[in-house]
């Protein structure tokens, strides 16, 4: 397993690109299958959850062709609508074929994600809506049944009233609905960017969806039995771009400017690092990070869009590890997502636990160590941890990272830092 070891101490200086959001390709990817012709996605950044995504799309029978930045996806001859364990379980986000598949070929079988590292994370909220739309569902040997009326005929439209925001059980619904008979309302949705992303695209699909990145959702569905084939450039990340302007923040004299990122969709990151001391500007389709003082403590709890966004938790508190005070850090999403933790605390991080706050202390310095996490922001946490870290820190199953960071040594390597790759290091 490679892993990525940096030798801290250097400041952050230069440009880097922010890369397209991750969370906002895969629906898209997924959204192709409610259409056959070929669709071309532009600015698709070269992860592991796009080859992921595209290894499903194959196995249910679609052509896909990744030349990053782009990415092809044609119609095959046959589709199987079934998502198997092995590949649900590398990317629960795999659960987001489910209402396409229904809502297209009138059946799907999909594998249950299960728990993962961050949470149960269950998919409750699809399937009742899916169920309002006239689905019947059942749930067999893990994996989830799902068949259209009158054993597998069109799905209605309905009235949806979340529970609470779920991005992609927003994002399944609105897919379902753009192919359903009639009208459906979507009600209490997640308002994320990457929502209001596939709204665009399901529109330039042909589809009637209105309202997609507030939290009611409108959406004719379309009596053609399938949507018009796409090309659409994808957004940039929002979450990414919060992680460089944390890595460029925690080295005192850093001056890095993100090109091609979104200063709007991170309005309740850059508040919150404005307060502790870091200066924010927006400049055209960039936006420039510097540090010339002292970090000092804010508190911060996550909450859905356009709240503090549980993705760049832990990240910031990598920043109040070395801030003046007591920072207070309240996890409402997800209910283990404090891996960073221990690991931060093996660095020299004084931080207490109490069920989902972190209490941060902050201290004069962090020590280099080898560390590692079993989710993606934890790692990439842990990254920038080690750029400020006395000594080497080595941060262990990269994999994680490889998930939803493009390049991330060479970008960080772009800024001035020492980071390499560590090819087969020991896991
Ligand atoms: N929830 C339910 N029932 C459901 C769906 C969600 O109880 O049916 C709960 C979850 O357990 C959680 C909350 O609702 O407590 C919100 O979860 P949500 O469904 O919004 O999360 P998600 O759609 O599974 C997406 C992102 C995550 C990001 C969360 C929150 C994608 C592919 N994933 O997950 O991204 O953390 O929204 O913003 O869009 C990441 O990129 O590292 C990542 C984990």
């Amino acid at each position: 397993m490679d892993a990525i070891r940096i030798r801290g101490g250097v400041a952050l200086k230069g440009n880097v690109r922010i890369s397209g959001a991750k969370n906002a390709a895969l629906p898209i990817l997924c959204a192709t299958l409610l259409s056959d012709g070929e669709s071309l996605l532009r600015n698709v950044p070269a992860l592991r959850d796009i080859e992921t995504t595209a290894a499903l799309l194959r196995f249910l029978g679609r052509g896909v062709t990744v030349a990053s930045p782009e990415v092809r996806v044609a119609a095959g001859s046959d589709i199987r609508p079934e998502a198997p364990y092995e590949l649900v379980k590398q990317m629960r986000a795999s659960v987001l074929v489910l209402g396409p598949l229904v809502a297209r070929f009138g059946r799907a079988k999909v594998s249950l994600p299960g728990g993962c590292q961050i949470g149960a994370r269950p998919i409750d909220q699809h399937l009742k809506g899916l169920e309002a739309m006239g689905c019947s569902i059942r749930l067999e040997r893990g994996y989830v049944l799902a068949e259209g009326p009158s054993g597998g005929g069109r799905l209605r439209g309905a009235e949806v009233v979340f529970d609470m925001p779920t991005v992609t059980g927003t994002e399944n619904l609105m897919m379902a609905a753009a192919l359903a008979k009639g009208r459906s309302t979507l009600v209490n949705c997640a308002r994320e960017p990457e929502v209001e992303e596939l709204g665009r695209v399901l529109n330039k699909m042909g589809a009637e969806v209105n309202g997609a990145g507030t939290d009611v959702i409108h959406i004719v569905g379309s009596d053609r039995g399938m949507l018009a084939p796409f090309d659409h450039a994808i957004i940039s990340d929002r979450i990414e771009a919060g992680t460089y302007m944390v890595a460029a923040a925690i080295g005192l004299g850093s001056d890095v400017t993100l090109k091609g990122a979104e200063m709007n969709d991170l309005e309740a990151l850059v508040v919150k690092m404005r307060a502790a001391g870091v200066d924010i500007a927006s400049e055209g389709q960039d936006i420039r990070v510097r540090r010339d003082k002292p970090l000092r403590a804010v508190n911060v709890t996550t909450g859905p869009h356009p709240g503090f966004p549980t993705d760049m938790q832990a990240q910031l508190m990598v920043l109040m590890t070395l801030a003046a005070g007591e920072s207070v850090i309240n996890e409402t999403i997800f209910e283990h997502r404090f891996q960073h933790v221990p690991e931060l605390q093996r660095m020299g991080a004084q931080i207490a636990l109490r069920g989902n706050t972190a209490v941060v202390h902050g201290v004069e310095r962090l020590y280099g160590a080898s560390v590692m996490a079993t989710d993606l922001r934890a790692s990439a946490s842990l990254v920038i941890a080690g750029l400020v870290a006395d000594d080497e820190t080595e941060v262990r199953r990269v994999y994680h990272i490889d998930r939803g960071y493009e390049r991330i040594e060479e970008k960080l390597r772009g800024l001035g830092a020492r980071v390499e790759r560590v090819k087969g290091a020991e896991a």
